[in-house]
């Protein structure tokens, strides 16, 4: 089993809820029709969901997380902004707590570059999906990302990051997987793209990256994002990847 490396710290939660459908998950809109019935798989605080609930109303969106607390954090977030069409489940990815055949459509935003196992994860996400229902899958492949300014110490920093997260289970390279991962799984209809995020203010990533070193103790790296974060010549430009498959019929 891996460790999921943001934790949930108060940085952590806010980097999360920054997210939304457009442009987070804008890949899925053409899929996200009015009236269906969506699984939104490790949705955290729930941003994405909300907008999903949003797009496809009267459809209805469940949102599932590992974490109990998110899922507590999501339901409150959706109730008092008056969304009805909006659920919250506790549970994982490798054992959803669904029947076969329940959604139309499964989304995933930022999880499989947490997972260990990224393909067993995607054969739960077909085994619940309808025949021809739709699955789409985004994370971040830092294979493509541009850091600036060049320094040593970033590419140390950035080199520490990397082995944390595969320690933990991860992979930062996930993203150009993500088509084989969901072959493996017995999709079809696979199509892939990219998109660059450019981090603005430069903190919000600097320091959720700095609060990911501080968690395990390494003062040292986490300065260097901090530090970095707070430079005018910094940028960090993320490359993700997204990923739509149908299940068979
Ligand atoms: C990086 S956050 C992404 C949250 C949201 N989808 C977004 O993009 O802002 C990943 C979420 O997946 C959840 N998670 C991690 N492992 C999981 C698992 N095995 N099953 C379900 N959720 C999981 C975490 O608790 C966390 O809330």
């Amino acid at each position: 089993m891996e460790t999921y490396t943001p934790g949930y710290s108060e940085v952590a939660a806010a980097f999360m809820a920054r997210r939304r459908l457009d442009p987070n998950g804008a890949f899925f809109l053409p899929h996200l029709k009015l009236g269906i019935s969506v699984l939104d798989c490790g949705c955290g605080p729930g941003t994405i969901t909300r907008d999903i609930a949003r797009q496809v109303f009267p459809g209805t969106v469940t949102g599932l997380d590992f974490s109990v607390d998110q899922v507590a954090l999501a339901t409150r977030e959706a109730k008092a902004r008056g969304i009805a069409n909006a659920e919250f489940r506790q549970g994982s990815v490798y054992e959803l707590p669904f029947p076969d055949n329940s959604f139309d459509a499964v989304f995933s935003h930022a999880l499989l570059e947490h997972l260990k196992e990224p393909v067993r994860a995607a054969i739960e996400f077909k085994r619940v999906l309808k025949p021809r229902g739709m699955l789409g899958v985004c994370t971040p492949d830092w294979g493509g990302f541009l850091l600036a300014p060049p320094s040593e110490k970033l590419l140390l920093a950035f080199e520490a990051y990397k082995q944390l997260q595969n320690r933990n289970g991860g992979d930062v390279y996930c993203g150009h997987k993500l088509g084989l991962y969901v072959e493996q799984a017995g999709f079809e209809n696979i199509a892939m793209r990219s998109r660059y995020e450019n981090y603005d203010p430069l903190t919000v990533i600097g320091d959720f990256l700095a609060m990911n070193h501080d968690e395990i103790g390494d003062a040292k790296n986490a300065a260097t994002w901090r530090e970095w974060g707070r430079s005018p010549k910094g940028m960090f430009s993320q490359a993700w990847v997204a990923c739509t498959a149908s299940k068979p019929r």
